[in-house]
């Protein structure tokens, strides 16, 4: 918390608000949370999950990428939907079928030692293991796929049929008609899923013949990216992809799959933008799979103009009213100089004679340059989207007696360019968010007078309580 803004005044409102449509407003904590998660990759207990995965770094001892091992994880959770009755999908069942045969892999224990600590009321398991393709695949320059949460979690194991390397064709093609995808996306699913990655000697050492212990892990197309070369090196056989180059024909899983309609599939991928263009909505829907009666919410957007914490707090002795705004910068404001450089925030009286600003007069207070924290990161979903984030932190005085009501704001990214955040036309209000609690606190003392006062604190998404001495300056 810095000190206080230099500017604190009366001014006058001009005539209505402007009013925009937006679905979110605020306070929606779960979709904030769901908000930050996606486009700052950091969960409610501040943990920033997506930094294993920036860049498509690789798993330290694995060779893996990161972004490989969570995107298996999704398809192998995903692939025991059941078409026919809806049963099955993302679910996070897989969570209690990692001991069988057909989930076997080192990326499967290091997923969900990765997703641990970040599921919570807001973000079940399996719509972590959804935003892990999400991160993933766009890490690795892949396409940016749409994040919809919603999904319910599994309490057992759902049925078996995952593919495995040494199943027929007719079977393969069968699990993934269950799975709701037909012959040529079922091509383009394995074309897609295995551009990341690769085999491991450990978990299959009849396909990649190492001995171990030592994890040696043969790559696809032996490049980390996102991208269509497995391809490519399949159409003009180069390539070193170990489910198509073993000798035993029986492994020979992806050789089957891939020419299984002449190669007219791959053709037709055969170049980055198709093959993105193809993955992204094949790995939308199957990370969208999710049993009959799940409904999934809309696609979280990014919120521009964040107000990630309004809370009372005691500075120097002093009730003031801390607010911290998170704006987004987009590639299109920093080429043109439109960076959020500068905020006021105005309010309204909650308690007596300037309540709800009858005499359209609001109290206000400026900002003039971005507060310097370190705590907004950005995830591999707003590193495509070429967006940063700027923080600005207003801690104004408070007469406790007085409160704060509705509050506003306008932005400025130059000072003829002002912008009115009101939360959708709503303004923003605390209401019973931040509640001053006069008889709840006591004075004490003679001589210097110490109030000890009470305030009900909306802070973030949680409600918390301060308790504070405050020194009387008068006395
Ligand atoms: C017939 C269907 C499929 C079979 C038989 C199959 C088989 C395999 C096998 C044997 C591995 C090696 C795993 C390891 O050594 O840990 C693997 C890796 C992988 N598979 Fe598949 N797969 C299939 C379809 C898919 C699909 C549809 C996707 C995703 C859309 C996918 C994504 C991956 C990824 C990303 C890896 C690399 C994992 C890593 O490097 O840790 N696979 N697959
Ligand atoms: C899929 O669901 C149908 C309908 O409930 C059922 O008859 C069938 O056995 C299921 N398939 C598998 C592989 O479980
Ligand atoms: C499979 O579905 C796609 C749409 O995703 C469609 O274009 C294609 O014709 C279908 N292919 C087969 C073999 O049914
Ligand atoms: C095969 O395709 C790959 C990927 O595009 C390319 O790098 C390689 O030069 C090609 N090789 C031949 C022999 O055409
Ligand atoms: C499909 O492509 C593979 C690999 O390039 C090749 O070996 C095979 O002959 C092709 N099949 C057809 C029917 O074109």
């Amino acid at each position: 918390m810095r000190g206080f803004p230099s500017l604190l005044a009366i001014v006058s409102l001009h005539g209505a608000l402007l009013t925009t449509a937006s679905a979110y407003q605020w306070p929606n904590p779960r979709y904030e949370a769901l908000e930050r998660f996606l486009f700052e990759g950091t969960d409610i207990n501040d943990k920033a999950l997506t930094a294993i995965t920036n860049s498509c770094a690789k798993r330290a001892g694995s060779g893996s990428p990161v972004a490989a091992e969570w995107l298996r994880i999704a398809y192998h959770d995903s692939a025991t939907y059941n078409i026919t009755d809806g049963t099955g999908g993302l679910d996070a069942s897989v969570y209690y079928e990692l001991t069988r045969t057909e989930n076997i892999g080192g990326g499967m224990a290091t997923s969900t030692a990765d997703f641990q600590a970040s599921s919570n009321k807001y973000v079940s398991r399996s719509d972590l293991i959804a935003l892990g393709t999400v991160w993933g695949v766009v890490s690795c320059g892949g396409p940016l796929i749409p994040f919809r949460p919603g999904r319910i979690d599994a309490t057992a194991a759902g049925r078996y049929g995952v593919p495995q390397p040494q199943e027929v064709l007719s079977l393969a093609t069968e699990r993934f008609r269950l799975q709701g995808f037909n012959q040529s996306e079922m091509i383009s699913l394995v074309a897609c899923g295995h551009t990341l990655g690769g085999v491991r000697n450990t978990d299959f050492p009849s396909i990649v013949q190492i001995p171990g212990p030592t994890v040696v892990l043969k790559e696809f197309d032996g490049t980390d990216a996102f991208d269509s070369a497995g391809v490519a090196q399949y159409l003009n056989w180069t390539t070193q992809n170990p489910l198509i180059t073993i000798r035993n024909t029986l492994y020979q899983n992806d050789l089957r799959i891939f020419q299984s309609d002449g190669n007219a599939t791959m053709k037709s991928m055969n170049s980055d933008t198709a093959f993105n263009a193809v993955c992204a909505g094949l790995l939308e829907r199957m990370i969208n799979l999710v049993p009959n009666g799940v409904q999934l919410s809309d696609e979280i957007a990014l919120i521009p103009f964040k107000v990630t914490q309004a809370q009372f707090n005691v500075q120097n002795g002093q009730l003031v009213f801390d607010v911290l705004i998170r704006a987004a910068v987009t590639a299109a404001d920093q080429t043109s100089n439109q960076a959020v450089k500068s905020i006021t925030m105005f309010w309204c009286d909650a308690r007596g004679a300037n309540a709800g600003c009858p005499g359209n007069t609001a109290l206000s207070s400026s900002i003039s340059h971005p507060t310097q924290f370190n705590d907004v990161l950005v995830s591999p979903v707003s590193k495509s989207l070429q967006t940063s984030f700027v923080e600005f932190e207003l801690t104004v005085p408070i007469d406790a007696t007085r409160g704060v009501g509705r509050f506003w704001f306008n932005s400025f990214s130059s000072p003829a360019a002002r912008v009115i955040q009101d939360n959708g036309g709503a303004g923003y209000s605390l209401d019973d968010a931040v509640i001053f609690l006069p008889n709840l606190g006591a004075a004490r003392g003679s001589g210097s007078v110490v109030f000890d006062v009470v305030v009900g604190v909306r802070y973030v998404f949680l409600f918390k309580y301060i308790h504070a001495n405050l020194m009387d300056a008068r006395s």
